[in-house]
């Protein structure tokens, strides 16, 4: 299994581009499924969640040009094969975005109940609420979400949660269905934005997507289109932690700064200097860190995909913060490996309290999930020594080429079997 060996003390320092926004570009592959016709999707990141959805939308009968570059054309024309099978969305929860449109398109589905990352129990009881709204018979047997639905229909559907991919997955089934769908308590994210903007271009009839109501006007078709993912607002935010930990300097390009708010206010707290322009960002760190509160909450509040990134950064931060995490109940699982390095750290219920300390120690540790080895490889950036991080595949989901671009802002780190 690979590892990444880090050799802490270095500030970053440089520039790097930021790569599409990969919880974007799942969901806008999964559009492909809407249309006979060729959906084009540009700046789509190499990633390991993007292969598995590709190889997915392949074994429905979708062919793909290009898969491994990062401008992807599908052609949907015929579905042979209405199944998302165990093996190949056990890894990966977004799997359950290809319910909507197959169900829209083909008017069956079989998808088997997701895995994905180990942080909550994640029901995906939404999505499938709203899909009976809208006329969907749906079974749940042996591990399968079974679907069926001659032609969805328009209804009004009030999510109890937010919920991301449960809004996205409803979006894309209303653009087939007749008459209106309104979602309400929908998310907010700006990933949404980017998937109805992608839909729209195909021809959809979509209204108020990053508003918490979304209104869809169902259309009998739609055809294909050009799509550019939107920058990784998670990626970018883990650059700019990790160079404010590191007191380091960097410019990022090709990114976003409107899509990174309440980031950018923790980060600015914490005393980094920061400005922008339309495409770039450019953060200097001159002092050691302030500690800062943070309290994840679905957008446009602190996202809970940036909050481990934060628990190293508080880490060897100056003073005591408290970080709540409100979206997921298992998410804190970093802070072991955290502890592991000497970190200070108590756990009560869904807040971690994390007491500044001078300095890590670099130590042998494992990556738990996606953004949990993102928090491992900034502590061993700020660490005394050498830290080793197991299970990398979980940042090889996430991250591309991270340390490439890490190597490129002067890190020491590098990857071994
Ligand atoms: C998406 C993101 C993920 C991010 C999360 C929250 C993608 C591919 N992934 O995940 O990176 O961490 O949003 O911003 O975009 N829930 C239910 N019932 C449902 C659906 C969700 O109870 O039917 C609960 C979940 O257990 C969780 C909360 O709602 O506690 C939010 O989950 P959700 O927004 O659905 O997360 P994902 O869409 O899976």
């Amino acid at each position: 299994m690979q590892k990444l060996i880090i050799e802490g003390g270095s500030p970053l320092r440089g520039e790097i581009s930021i790569s599409g926004a990969k919880n974007a570009a799942l969901p806008v592959l999964c559009a492909a499924l809407l249309t006979k016709e060729t959906l084009t999707v540009k700046n789509v990141p190499a990633l390991h969640d993007i292969t598995t959805m590709l190889s997915l939308l392949q074994q429905m009968g979708t062919t793909i040009a290009s898969p491994y570059s990062s401008e992807v054309s599908l052609s949907a024309a015929t579905l042979t094969h209405l199944v998302a099978p165990y093996e190949m969305v056990k890894t990966m929860r977004a799997a359950i975005l290809v319910l909507g449109p197959l169900l829209a398109r083909a008017g069956e589905a079989n998808i088997s109940l997701p895995g994905g990352c180990a942080i909550g129990l994640r029901p995906v009881d939404q999505h499938i609420k709203g899909l009976q709204a809208m006329g969907a018979e749906i079974q749940i047997k042996h591990g399968y979400i079974h679907a069926v639905a001659s032609r969805l229909h328009g209804a009004r559907i009030i999510f109890d949660i937010v919920t991301v991919t449960g809004t996205e997955n409803l979006m894309m089934a209303a653009t087939l269905a007749t008459g209106t769908t309104i979602l309400e308590n929908a998310a907010r994210e700006p990933e949404i934005m980017d998937l109805a903007n992608c839909l729209n271009a195909m021809g959809a009839n979509i209204q108020g997507a990053g508003t918490d109501i979304i209104t869809i006007e169902g259309v009998p078709s739609l055809h294909g289109a050009e799509h550019t993912v939107m920058p990784d607002r998670i990626e970018t935010g883990t650059f700019l932690v990790a160079a404010t930990a590191t007191k380091g300097d960097i410019y990022l390009r090709e990114t976003d700064v409107h899509l990174l708010d309440a980031v950018l206010d923790k980060l600015t707290e914490a005393g980094a200097a920061i400005d922008s322009g339309k495409d770039w960002i450019h953060l200097s760190m001159q002092k050691k860190p302030k500690s800062v509160n943070i309290r994840t909450a679905p957008y446009p509040a602190f996202p809970t995909d940036m909050q481990a990134q934060f628990m190293s950064l508080n880490c060897i931060a100056d003073g005591t913060a408290i970080i709540t995490e409100t979206i997921f109940e298992n998410r804190l699982m970093h802070v072991q490996e955290l502890k592991r390095m000497n970190a200070n750290i108590e756990v009560e219920g869904n807040a971690a309290i994390i007491s500044g300390i001078p300095q890590l120690d670099g130590a042998h540790v494992m990556a738990t999930d996606l953004r949990a080895s993102a928090s491992l490889v900034i502590a061993g950036l700020v660490a005394q020594g050498e830290t080793i991080i197991d299970r990398i595949y979980h940042l090889d989901r996430g991250y591309e080429n991270i340390e490439g671009k890490l190597t490129a802002l002067g890190a020491q780190i590098k990857r071994a079997q």
